[in-house]
């Protein structure tokens, strides 16, 4: 994995914001499009902090099977504290080496993790080996040049995103995502967009949590002058306090599945 580093404190931080409504509302939507039935074998890369594990063991149930895998041991252990099925299990592992079965599960789903994983097309690739023929698959990306974030320092807004940028190895994956599904060897079933707009920055914003993650990001770097990313940080305070905060930014979910008849 590249720049972010998710250690115990940056689990803590990440299952905060998992829990703003924006980010509520993208599960949500992610659930949605996995369009998951009772009974069936789902299988989550890079889980984080579990909570999509765990709305979708409520679905599949006691029938189904849920396993979470996240290469960081102090999030796997976040997820085992709160683990309330017996149908749900976490492991810790790498998405490029994934250690189950080829043709264990009906489902997979992967949620703004293959930018952060250099070798992404052995990610797909290892996605692909472990679906049954005829699963399906859902992958949720960003990409950081489609966040709008106002700022009455254009250059210094800039300047920063370009440097966060560097927090993980594909910042603009979206782009080429329909592709290396294909190539992978998925039939692509289309693509959606998830909308988040902030026009306020309050705890129960997905944007608040971020600048915080950026800010702390881009400190350990030498891009950007610690006046200028104390000025970037704190502007947001100001610009919402007086109804001029604006951020929005997509997801991008890839639906694709796994052809019954594969001969690659
Ligand atoms: C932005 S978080 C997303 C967490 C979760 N999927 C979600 O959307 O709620 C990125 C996650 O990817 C995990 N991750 C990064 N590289 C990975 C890899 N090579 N294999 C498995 N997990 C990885 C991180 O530990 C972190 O939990």
């Amino acid at each position: 994995m590249s720049g972010l580093e998710f250690t115990k404190e940056a689990a803590k931080q990440l299952e905060k914001t998992y829990l703003t409504r924006d980010v509520v509302a993208q599960r949500l939507e992610t659930i949605r499009q996995l369009n998951l039935s009772c009974g069936e074998s789902v299988l989550d890369i890079g889980c984080g902090p579990g909570y999509l594990c765990e709305s979708i063991a409520e679905i599949v149930g006691r029938h189904g099977a849920v396993v979470g895998i996240d290469v960081s041991t102090d999030l796997i252990a976040l997820c085992n504290q709160r683990k309330a099925s017996a149908w749900l299990s976490y492991a810790v592992g790498d998405a490029t080496q994934v250690n189950q079965a080829d043709a264990s599960f009906d489902v997979v789903v992967c949620t703004q993790v293959a930018e952060y994983v250099p070798d992404v097309d052995r990610g797909l690739s290892e996605a692909f080996r472990v679906l049954k023929p005829g699963g399906r698959t859902v992958f949720v990306a960003t990409d950081w040049d489609a966040v709008v974030w106002y700022s009455e320092n254009p250059e210094r807004m800039a300047l920063v995103m370009k440097s966060w940028e560097e927090h993980c190895a594909h910042p603009h994956l979206p782009r080429s995502m329909a592709y290396k599904l294909v190539n992978a060897g998925f039939r692509f079933d289309g693509a959606a967009i998830f909308p988040i707009l902030n026009l306020q920055c309050d705890d129960d914003s997905y944007s608040k949590g971020l600048a915080q993650g950026i800010r702390d990001f881009v400190a350990r770097k030498p891009d950007v002058s610690a006046d200028d990313l104390s000025a970037w940080h704190g502007e947001f305070e100001h610009l919402s306090e007086a109804g001029r905060y604006f951020f929005s930014t997509n997801r991008y979910i890839f639906k694709a599945s796994k052809p019954t008849t594969h001969t690659g």
